[in-house]
């Protein structure tokens, strides 16, 4: 493939001006294990449709993967119920915060979409349905596995307990929720399963690979129909970085999806599948550096599905 020195030298070179950047955002804190992630780190993986791989930076040390994990369980839910999860979650872009309790209200107790907190608290409840949280965990780590192809994954249950304890956010979300009759189980028990979800943990490399059934890069793929393939990117394109969705595809063009660890998985179809990872922040919740970072790649390779 002509283009793969050209890419080298690009991947290699953003990770060298990411790592000098001195802006780099703000770690999260609500979560008390993310408050204590050092920000200096910078990690990118780009998958190619042959097989290679790329990568940069700090890209095999695993990090918190977050709201990236609503990806897997949106892919998972739709997979089990199809379209009849959109009764339950709107497909609209949002205009508040990830965590916003107002939007929910105003909805009438329906989340804009899959991607902020109120939407994948349903998901995740309707993957649920009918099992326990161990079930409804190893099927979601199960399908991130399968994803990346790689066994050596698991989910940090001390991270999990915390948010446990101080997602109070979330508490609100799910109560909100359950008063409209949008929560089929205790909110203790569906928001149990969620947090662990958030709590995955992979490495770029990890995830750019799991990111291949999106791009349409596996030959064998047999982990999701086509038509959900097509409605996850389109989602991830409108919601996937919350209130700052416009400005992230105005800026990288790329279907993508962001978490508070400071993950970014990125879709370029039938050319890649892309995992950046900066810990700071921008006031969206969105990693600062990692946006940057894809908007150079974009740029540089000519990525932008627009
Ligand atoms: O529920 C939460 O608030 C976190 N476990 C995940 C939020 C998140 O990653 C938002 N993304 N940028």
């Amino acid at each position: 493939m002509p283009q793969t020195p050209r890419l080298d030298a690009l991947v290699r070179d953003i990770a060298e001006r990411m790592a000098a950047a001195e802006e780099r955002g703000r770690v999260a804190t609500y979560i008390p294990e993310l408050a204590c992630i050092d920000p200096a780190r910078f990690g990118i993986s780009v998958c190619l449709a042959d097989g290679r791989r790329i990568s940069a930076g700090d890209a095999t040390r695993p990090f918190s993967i977050q709201s990236v994990s609503k990806v897997f369980a949106l892919a998972v839910a739709l997979g089990r119920i199809g379209d009849g999860l959109w009764r339950r979650c709107g497909r609209e872009p949002s205009s508040n915060a990830f965590n916003s309790v107002v939007d929910l209200e105003l909805e009438g107790g329906k989340p804009r979409n899959p991607f902020v907190n109120a939407g994948a608290i349903v998901v995740t409840d309707a993957i649920l349905a009918g099992r326990t949280p161990k079930e409804a965990l190893a099927e979601m780590l199960g399908f991130v596995r399968a994803a990346a192809g790689d066994d050596d994954i698991y989910m940090d249950a001390g991270l999990a307990r915390s948010e446990n304890l101080t997602g109070h956010r979330n508490w609100s979300l799910a109560h909100f929720l359950k008063s409209t009759d949008n929560l089929l189980h205790d909110c203790e028990l569906t928001l149990g399963t969620y947090f662990h979800q958030c709590a995955i943990e992979m490495s770029c490399e990890q995830l750019a690979r799991a990111g291949r059934f999106l791009a349409g890069l596996r030959a064998e793929d047999d982990l999701i129909s086509r038509r959900n393939v097509r409605s996850i990117n389109a989602l991830m394109m409108t919601c996937g970085h919350y209130d700052g969705s416009g400005a992230f595809a105005y800026r990288v063009g790329l279907p993508g999806k962001s978490g508070v660890g400071g993950g970014i998985m990125a879709v370029v179809p039938g050319v890649a599948s892309i995992a950046v990872w900066s810990p700071g922040l921008d006031r969206y919740g969105n990693s600062l550096l990692g946006t940057q970072a894809l908007e150079a790649l974009s740029e540089g390779m000519g990525w932008s599905v627009f």
